[in-house]
This record gives structure tokens, C-alpha cells and sequence, in this order.
């Protein structure tokens, strides 16, 4: 029983187990993340989004906290374009939206995309600690575990929808855990003392979807009745919904360097 103040702040900075999730930003274990690995997400859709972007070939995405940040970064930004979302629609004045699916072709090709999220955008503002931030989706979550080393300690950080809990990052953090395991096969026997309690609540929920997607639900399906999803669904951005839902589709990962604050493809 730790009753006195200096046991309480020696108990607070326990440092976290090799693999842990946040499940909110605001959630990230209280002894920070230096020295570890942040993944941020935000499956529906802003991390999604951003490696679409990457992958054709937009020359960076810089993520802006807030809509007037963005302007002020747009201005001074040559070859620049506004992307982003409030509401889940396009905000006034802004070149593109938060889907996917638009971030093809001349439209962001060797362009630099200024994206203001409610959520993801934000979410990455609480990663600037961390040793290395790394942005992770289904779409490219094994790349991501084959960029990950054997030792390195790994904070996966939901962005959550508003404040709250996602199922949707849930079940990305879950799966990403599940294959980091298995990509240490010999670990997996006492994989417990690796995961944070977080950590093996993501995994017991993606493994309950499995179980779901083996009955024959798709994992869009879930995602639609997820906090995240239902906002998408209320708006008619089904397909937006269907495209995050494609596991493995993008072999890459971006990665923020918190210096300039650009996201890029590092080789
Ligand atoms: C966000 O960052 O808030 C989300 O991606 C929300 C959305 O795309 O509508």
C-alpha cells in the first residue's frame, strides 16, 4: 500500500511495458513516451488518408492542430494545398477534404498537403516526445511491423473521435499487437509480460472481430457501427469506410519528423 505523495509519483513512473496503446491521446502512459516508438492512428481517417496521399506521391504532409494554423502554414507553404475536415466535411475555403479516395493524381502530386483533422491532426501534436513517430492504419499495418526492430519499445496511440474511444483505432491497435507477436514467433509463449493491460485489451477485441470476420462480417462492417464509422455512415462516406477497411493495401510508412513537422516516406 503506497499512501505517502513521493511513493505515489515513484509508482506513477513505472515505465510502461514494451508494448503499450493509448487509447486516447490524452491517455499516453504517465511517464511519456521518450525513448519509444509512437504509431498514431486514426483509421477513419486521417492516418489513412495521409499514406494515400504518400503513396501517390504528394511531397509531404504537414499536419496542422488547427484551421488557422493550416492557413498561416498554406501561405507561407510554395506549391501547397488544404486538406481536411470538421464534421467529417470539407471545411470552407479548403482544397480537399479528409477522404482517401481524393488524394490522387494532379491534385497533390509533388505537392505539400496541409491536413487539419479533429482528431488525427491532433493526436500527433501529443507524439512530439517520443523517439520516433511512425503513422500506421490497416492499410499499412504489416510494412509497419517489419520496420519495427526485435527490442524497440512501441506506444500505440489512438486518436479516438472527439474525446472518445474508438472501436475502429481499437481494433488497428489490437491487430498490430497480434502481428508483432507473430513476427517474433519465439516471443509469443510469454508474450504477456510484453503488453501493457492496454496492449492485451486491443488484442482481446481484434481477436473477437476475427472470430466475427470468420462468420462472415467484414471488417467495414464493424468499422460502420464504430463511433468513427457512424459519423462517416451519417454523411454517405461509405466508401471511404471500405477503403480503410483494406488490410495491408499500402506497403509503406510515413513517418513525422517532429523537427520540421513534415511527414515524408523515409527510405
Ligand atoms: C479526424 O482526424 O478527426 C478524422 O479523420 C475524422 C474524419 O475524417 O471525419
Amino acid at each position: 500500500m503506497h499512501s505517502d505523495a513521493s511513493s505515489l509519483a515513484e509508482l506513477l513512473r513505472i515505465k510502461p511495458k514494451r508494448i503499450d496503446v493509448a487509447f486516447l491521446p490524452t491517455l499516453i502512459h504517465s511517464s511519456g513516451l521518450e525513448g519509444r516508438t509512437a504509431i498514431v492512428t486514426d483509421v477513419l481517417r486521417a492516418t489513412t488518408t495521409t499514406i494515400n496521399a504518400l503513396r501517390n506521391g504528394c511531397a509531404q504532409v504537414l499536419p496542422a492542430p488547427s484551421i488557422e494554423s493550416a492557413r498561416v502554414t498554406h501561405a507561407r507553404i510554395p506549391n501547397s494545398v488544404l486538406g481536411g475536415e470538421r464534421g467529417g466535411k470539407i471545411i470552407p475555403g479548403f482544397h480537399h477534404g479528409n477522404s482517401p479516395l481524393e488524394y490522387v493524381g494532379e491534385k497533390i502530386a509533388g505537392k505539400s498537403v496541409i491536413l487539419a483533422t479533429t482528431n488525427g491532426t491532433v493526436a500527433m501534436e501529443h507524439c512530439r516526445a517520443a523517439k520516433r513517430v511512425l503513422i500506421g492504419a490497416m492499410v499499412n499495418i504489416g510494412a509497419l511491423v517489419e520496420m519495427l526492430t526485435d527490442d524497440e519499445p512501441v506506444t500505440i496511440v489512438c486518436s479516438g473521435t472527439d474525446g472518445e474511444i474508438t472501436s475502429e483505432d481499437t481494433l488497428f491497435a489490437g491487430a498490430l499487437v497480434e502481428r508483432m507477436l507473430l513476427a517474433r514467433i519465439k516471443e509469443t509463449a510469454g508474450s504477456n509480460g510484453q503488453l501493457s493491460d492496454t496492449a492485451q485489451i486491443a488484442l482481446s477485441h481484434w481477436r473477437q472481430a476475427c472470430r466475427s470476420i470468420y462468420d462472415g462480417r467484414t471488417l467495414a462492417e464493424m468499422f460502420m457501427v464504430a463511433r468513427g464509422g457512424i459519423n462517416l455512415v451519417k454523411i454517405g462516406l461509405h466508401a471511404d469506410i471500405e477503403f480503410a477497411a483494406q488490410i495491408d493495401s499500402i506497403p509503406l510508412v510515413p513517418e513525422l519528423d517532429v523537427e520540421q513537422w513534415s511527414i515524408g516516406l523515409r527510405e
